[in-house]
């Protein structure tokens, strides 16, 4: 059955996974991998096999890893390992430390409701590994910063909104120019990449087909990479220059969560790193508060959550909808964003998330009596603009939910309290390039009770993988 699978796998083109069984060898497994993911879960008297660790955690947390066109036999009691010319070759057994309990779902209605809830767990974690007692950040990278013009955030969905809600602080700390895209896009065209180009790809999975294309592309071109990824030997690592992990455990859901704020944690921290390492003397006041507000961020995500019960009501008023609206600017504006992904994926109500300077661009002429606008407002300075378009759709009759923080005076907003329609949400305040972490829970909650209220499955919403191993 070897030599057989051997001889099919060099006829094949693309990428693939693939495992044989067979009834004339009914206690073995072959398995080949190209290009997808593969992992070897090793048990005692039994063994697995899976796209990714999280599957199998439940049975082992040691593993093996194939790379590219290599081949393994599999029977209840041993794995022996092979290359394309069918030559045995050894592979290392790697333990992985997230346990099984970890990805249970303990006492929790739903892995997202426990993945919402284990944000301080996640962030601070994120946070240990980085941060030495002094707050002095060390993450490892040997490169000359000053060598590079042009950084590059590439990810897909709700990892690419991390990217988007970071651009903010690597272009204000660094001085270097940010551009953010989406894997699927940055790998079919002709991206200006090259040897001056850090290039970071953020993956939860590490497994996202279109984020390791890409990866492999901005390599060819000559650009330094660097992975932000949650878990642990994932294809993505294997590529990349330097990879740098979130430290949020397994998050089981599909909606992601607690992989989106530790990947906004991790990368400000990374911002905060390189703009150290270049040493530029206009933010270095502001860059040391940047490092104690991230410290601080575990202990107000656990403040944050306290508005689910607020929230919870929202919801009941809500869940009927057919579209609902995100709006605001700046890193808000990416919040929206993300607000908006995780309501259509796990309630499949249509929304949008929009910058609040867009709405008179277009979207406006949506807004008709009772529609619901999500608005976000945190960011000084532009808060009184996104106030002022909530105040538009409001006279337009829609109702709103307001999500701010507790150092903006009610006064800012007072005409949309005073609406006996309208939601007002406070969380903590932070710095507004770490905002997304705090603004983006009253908006997972939000999209979790819509769910619940409409008896939908939310870790396992219709059509969509945990994994995106295809294009
Ligand atoms: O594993 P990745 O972070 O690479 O996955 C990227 C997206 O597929 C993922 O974030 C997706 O958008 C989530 N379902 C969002 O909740």
């Amino acid at each position: 059955m070897l030599k057989a699978v051997n001889k099919a796998i060099k006829d094949l083109k693309g990428s693939y996974a693939i495992s044989v069984i067979s009834p004339l060898f009914p206690k073995k497994i072959v398995v080949a991998k190209k290009d997808s993911p593969l992992v070897i879960g090793k048990g005692e008297g039994e063994n697995f096999i899976a796209s990714d660790i999280p599957a199998i955690l439940n049975f082992t947390n040691t593993f093996y890893f194939l790379d590219e066109m290599e081949m393994a036999e599999i029977d209840a009691n041993k794995v022996t390992f092979y290359n394309i010319n069918l030559k045995q070759i050894d592979k290392p057994l790697k333990s992985i430390e997230w346990d099984a309990v970890a990805s249970e779902k303990q006492g929790y209605a739903d892995f997202m409701l426990k993945e919402i809830y284990e944000q301080p767990k996640a962030i601070r974690e994120t946070i240990g590994s980085k941060f030495n007692s002094e707050n002095d950040i060390n993450l490892d990278i040997d490169l000359d910063f000053t060598k590079f013009n042009k950084i590059y955030i590439v990810a897909c969905g709700t990892a690419m909104h991390a990217g988007l809600a970071t651009k903010y602080s690597f272009e204000h700390f660094c001085k270097i120019n940010t551009e953010v895209d989406v894997a699927s896009e940055f790998r079919y065209r002709d991206p200006l990449v090259n040897d001056k180009t850090i290039c970071i790809f953020i993956s939860q999975s590490g497994e996202t087909a279109d984020t390791i294309a890409a990866l492999k592309l901005a390599k060819e071109k000559g650009a330094k990479t660097i992975a932000i990824v949650n878990v642990i030997d994932s294809s993505i690592t294997r590529v990349a220059d330097y990879t740098l992990y979130t430290h949020a455990g397994p998050e089981i859901a599909v909606a992601s969560t607690k992989a989106y704020t530790a990947q906004v944690t991790l990368l400000s921290i990374l911002s905060a790193y390189i703009a150290e390492k270049l040493n530029i003397k206009e933010v270095a006041d502001e860059l040391k508060e940047l490092k104690k507000d991230i410290a601080e961020l575990p202990q107000k995500v656990e403040e944050t959550l306290k508005v689910a019960d607020q929230i919870k009501d929202f919801s009941q008023k809500v869940f009927d909808e057919k579209d609902i609206f995100f709006i605001g600017r700046g890193t808000d504006y990416t919040v929206s964003m993300e607000g908006s992904l995780k309501l259509k994926e796990i309630s499949y109500i249509h929304s949008e998330g929009y910058q609040a300077g867009e709405l008179k661009h277009g979207p406006i002429a949506l807004i008709e009596d009772n529609v619901t606008v999500i608005g976000v407002a945190t960011v000084p300075g532009i808060i009184s603009k996104t106030v002022s378009n909530l105040e538009e759709v409001q006279t337009r009759g829609a109702k709103i939910l307001l999500v701010t923080n507790d150092s903006i005076p009610e006064s800012e907003y007072k005409n949309i309290k005073d609406n006996e329609k309208n939601t007002i949400v406070i969380t903590p305040t932070t710095s507004s390039y770490l905002s997304p972490v705090l603004s983006v829970i009253p908006l997972q909650i939000l999209a979790y009770n819509i769910a619940k209220a409409k008896s939908l499955d939310v870790d396992k919403p219709r059509n969509l993988a945990k994994s995106v191993t295809v294009e």
